[in-house]
């Protein structure tokens, strides 16, 4: 079934004869999302929603029908949870970050493993006085030590607000972390960001089951198109202790100039800053539709299996002095894990191979991988074995204060590899890819 729906709604694919291999990065468009798109938009006259004139208000009643389906989607009780539009994951995130009530009796606590849009977060908890904590993750498998973790959750409050994010698959490693986190971390007292960005195309994300108190996720990677909206779902108690910076238009009942005072509106509106992507918003559900109609169960299963078949095939690749060709960042089993698979190529020598020469070769072989650290430096330092020591006097250095090059922190790290290759599955993949892909690695045995 996943073999005609990759020939009929990804016909560039095979057309090309492209080996998309990018999928944690972004989804592939599918043909009936586009022209069920379009029909809307040539069928309905649509406006600026925020007024009752006919066109405005067909906007939002589009508007509040996706917002339903993505509360319907993730089984998500409408009582319980919101809503609100973003551009994108990132912006999901922000919104949490400059909102939560932060202070120095409070914390932030996040895994190593995350994505810099969640990193940044603490930039807001630094500004209000408030301490951020890491927990580490342990090679081989890239997995939090949960002994660590759990002793940490389990300290005492000081009393203020405190944060703990997480994503539910790592976008470096591909590593599922344990959704269990969320009820072990709220019965401590504290508030659980799940970050859902790199989980959710893959996988079902059980709002009715498990109850973070934020979730975020960009829509693009789900299904890949329109890109631009993302969402935040929130707790309707989490969302009331959050504290917005500023008003905008569109987020207040009342904003006066010369009583210099302003009313936040209620719900997902006190979130939402200026227009929404409003004539983008309808192709969500269309997109959400698409992806219950194959079954996200089907889509989870098929990616597991060309994850666990694309490892099976990649670690036994050796040089002749049976040395292997690629080291592994993240687990080589098929289970707690996502498609995402992410290592170094090394050559007859031992020293590991560029990882910017391997996307060029990859390029020019018309596969699209991705290179680098994937905006997850924790993870990349982990993996790479880049040390806090090595770091803080690369970034104490009186000349790096405000400027470092990759070439100035390559130096910094004596050489040592700044980047990994990463490939990545999802839907529209098959066997071809995973096929293509290890005859590639291969050339690099010669
Ligand atoms: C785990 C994770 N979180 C957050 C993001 C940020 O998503 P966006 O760039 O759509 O805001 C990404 C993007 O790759 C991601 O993989």
């Amino acid at each position: 079934m996943l073999d005609d729906l990759r020939a009929r709604e990804y016909p560039l694919l095979d057309g090309l004869g492209h080996v998309y291999l990018d999928y944690t990065a972004g989804n592939l468009v599918p043909q009936t999302l586009l022209e069920r798109h379009m029909q809307l938009l040539r069928d309905h006259l649509l406006g600026n929603p925020h007024s009752t004139n006919p066109a405005s208000a067909l906007a939002t009643t589009f508007t509040e029908q996706t917002r339903l389906s993505v509360l319907d989607f993730f089984n998500a009780d409408p009582d319980e949870f919101v809503v609100v539009f973003t551009a994108n994951a990132t912006q999901a995130l922000k919104l949490v970050g400059e909102a939560y009530p932060f202070d120095a009796s409070g914390e932030y606590l996040l895994t190593f493993d995350n994505h810099n849009s969640v990193n940044g977060i603490r930039e807001y908890a630094r500004a209000r006085g408030c301490p951020t904590t890491y927990v580490p993750i342990v090679l081989p498998d890239m997995r939090v030590d949960e002994t660590e973790l759990r002793e940490h959750l389990a300290r005492g409050s000081r009393g203020g607000h405190r944060l703990f994010a997480y994503p539910a698959q790592s976008n470096f490693s591909g590593v599922q972390h344990p959704l269990d986190w969320i009820p072990l971390a709220q019965e401590r007292g504290w508030h659980v960001l799940l970050d859902a960005a790199a989980f959710t195309p893959t996988n079902r994300l059980d709002l009715g089951r498990w109850k973070p108190d934020f979730v975020s996720q960009s829509f693009y990677k789900m299904f890949g198109y329109p890109t631009g909206v993302g969402c935040l779902i929130g707790r309707k108690t989490a969302l009331a202790r959050l504290r917005r910076p500023w008003f905008a238009g569109g987020t207040i009942t009342v904003a006066s100039v010369q009583g210099d005072k302003f009313y936040l509106a209620e719900g997902a509106s006190a979130f939402e800053d200026g227009t929404p992507n409003y004539l983008a918003l309808p192709a969500i559900e269309f997109g959400l539709q698409y992806l219950s109609e194959i079954g996200i169960d089907t889509i989870h299963t098929r990616v597991r299996c060309l994850t666990g078949w694309l490892i099976e095939r990649l670690t036994p690749l050796c040089h002749a002095d049976g040395a292997p060709l690629a080291r592994l960042y993240g687990p080589r089993s098929d289970t707690r894990r996502g498609g995402t698979v992410t290592f170094n190529f090394y050559d007859r020598e031992g020293r590991a191979i560029d990882h910017r020469d391997v996307e060029q070769r990859a390029n020019a072989a018309g596969i699209s991988l991705r290179t680098g650290c994937f905006c997850n430096p924790g993870g990349g330092e982990i993996a790479l074995g880049i040390t806090g020591s090595e770091l803080s006097s690369c970034f104490h250095q009186p000349e790096h204060e405000t400027h470092l090059t990759i070439e100035d922190f390559r130096l910094c790290i004596d050489g040592k590899s700044t980047g990994a290759v990463r490939v990545s599955l999802g839907l529209a993949s098959n066997v071809a890819d995973v096929d293509a892909f290890i005859d590639f690695a291969a050339t690099f045995l010669r």
